[in-house]
């Protein structure tokens, strides 16, 4: 097991629901998906951190997406880092923590050719089964809720317009630039494309997922309504 130990998990954690939260770029899974964890007291796994982490060794050590012999050891390089709350936010390659490098402009324009290599993927898929098996999990991704945890208690597919996204983005990294922001646009519709039409696990909407349609929201509206679905799951869980 490649993550690192869980220091003092929440007392209600091992008793809680597996919640998948799905959806594209910048649409705010990790950090909505993350709050609503800390509310919750559940744990929490920005699975997308993986991804970034095994692009950003790549590119370090100059082996293509093609390059499939040369990619597939990278992924046991790669350990998620739990925070005091049991949130798996952080991520080491290397021997240390790369989550700043891994958030780059080199790592968005990279990662979704090589996080569309099936070997890869592969490859990720039981370590994120693994952090599901004792429940009180928030998991945070792509294909959570239809591949890796099709089971989960709660599935959740945030949505947000390109145009949204973007404009979230160039607010993050502080750009008022009008042809960085539509620089920022082109990115996001290039990576959409190519994480919704790979061949392997594409990002798609599950049949029974909960979708939270977040144009227009505060950040507070999305995470009151994630906690709810989940509120309601775990109510109805008891009555069953
Ligand atoms: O969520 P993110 O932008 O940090 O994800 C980075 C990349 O990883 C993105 O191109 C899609 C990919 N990814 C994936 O294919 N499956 C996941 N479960 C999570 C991320």
């Amino acid at each position: 097991m490649t993550t690192s130990p869980k220091p003092d998990p929440s007392p209600r954690a091992a008793g809680g629901l597996v919640v998948a939260v799905d959806g594209p770029s910048s649409s705010g899974k990790s950090t909505v998906g993350a709050e609503a964890a800390r509310r919750l007291r559940y744990r929490f796994c920005d699975t997308g951190l993986l991804y970034r982490a095994v692009a950003w060794l790549a590119l370090e050590r100059g082996i293509a997406p093609a390059d499939v012999p040369a990619l597939l050891p990278l992924a046991a390089e790669v350990v998620l880092v739990a925070d005091a709350r049991g949130r798996l936010r952080h991520v080491e390659a290397d021997g240390r923590d790369v989550t700043h490098e891994v958030r780059g402009a080199d790592v968005d324009r990279a990662v979704s050719d090589y996080s569309k290599v099936p070997e890869l993927r592969a490859a990720l898929v039981p370590r994120q089964r693994d952090l599901a098996g004792e429940g009180g999990i928030i998991m945070a991704g792509r294909d959570i809720g239809t591949v890796i945890l099709p089971d989960a208690d709660v599935k959740i597919y945030l949505s947000a317009s390109a145009e949204e996204r973007a404009r979230r983005r160039a607010v993050q990294r502080g750009t008022v630039d009008e042809t960085e922001a539509d620089r920022i646009l082109d990115e996001l519709r290039r990576r959409d494309s190519i994480d919704s039409s790979r061949e392997t696990a594409p990002l798609r909407i599950a049949s029974d997922a909960v979708v939270i349609r977040t144009d227009g929201n505060s950040f507070e509206q999305t995470v009151g309504a994630v906690v709810q679905a989940i509120r309601a799951a775990e109510g109805a869980a008891r009555v069953r």
